[in-house]
């Protein structure tokens, strides 16, 4: 049986785009992309959902703020639930999303962060680590709870931050270990390897 997934992202959609890659590879088993979603209108991510065929929603206010607004928040929990998925996957999403969101899916959405959480939560992860004394860094999936970027890690992926790195190259080797933990973390949801916290 299909493992439904629906992927919201504000940006480029490199990550969704390793999803989408992996699926149609059949790389993801079960793992179906029902939609993605965006807050942003003209966001790369929606013109990579129609490259592959998905169905593609952008809810946005036009309006630039750090959280969905109540209004934003139904019309999203709306457009999700119509797609009935399994797990909701936030990829570059960059807004925060309130308790009545986390509510309406409990338990089923993950987020992916480009860190070692809990080290350098928030926005300019990579940025903060490669200013740091740190000499790896890397990213997380965790579930998402109330407590921005503070939910149960699932998993994580370190890349060292060696002296020859410049933001650029930590940049990319960060990417690249995304685009191989995020798959490999809902692939492990959809067999089973990784329960849900909530079972
Ligand atoms: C990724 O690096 C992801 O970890 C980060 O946004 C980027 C999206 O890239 N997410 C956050 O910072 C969330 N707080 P993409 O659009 O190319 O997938």
């Amino acid at each position: 049986m299909a493992f439904k997934i629906v992927i919201l992202g504000s940006g480029k959609g490199s990550n969704a785009r390793a999803i989408l890659e992996a699926e149609a590879t059949q790389k993801l088993g079960e793992v179906q992309t029902a939609a993605v979603l965006s807050d942003i209108q003209d966001a790369p991510i929606l013109e990579l959902a129609a490259s592959f065929g998905k169905p593609f929603h952008s809810i946005s206010s036009g309006k630039k703020r750090a959280r969905l607004s109540d209004e934003e928040t139904r019309l999203f929990v709306e457009k999700i639930k119509s797609y009935n998925p399994d797990l909701i996957v936030l990829a570059g999403f960059m807004r925060i999303i309130n308790q009545d969101f986390i509510e309406a899916f409990e338990g089923k959405i993950i987020n992916l962060h480009p860190s070692l959480l809990p080290h350098f939560p928030g926005i300019r992860s990579i940025e903060k680590a490669f200013e740091s004394s740190m000499k790896t860094t890397g990213c997380t999936v965790h579930w998402v709870t109330p407590a921005l970027d503070a939910g149960p890690i699932i998993g994580q992926q370190s890349v060292s931050i060696d002296p020859s790195d410049s933001l650029e190259s930590l940049t990319q080797k960060v990417h690249e270990a995304e685009h191989l933990l995020l798959p490999e973390v809902i692939l492990g949801l959809s067999t089973g390897a990784i329960k849900f916290t909530k079972e």
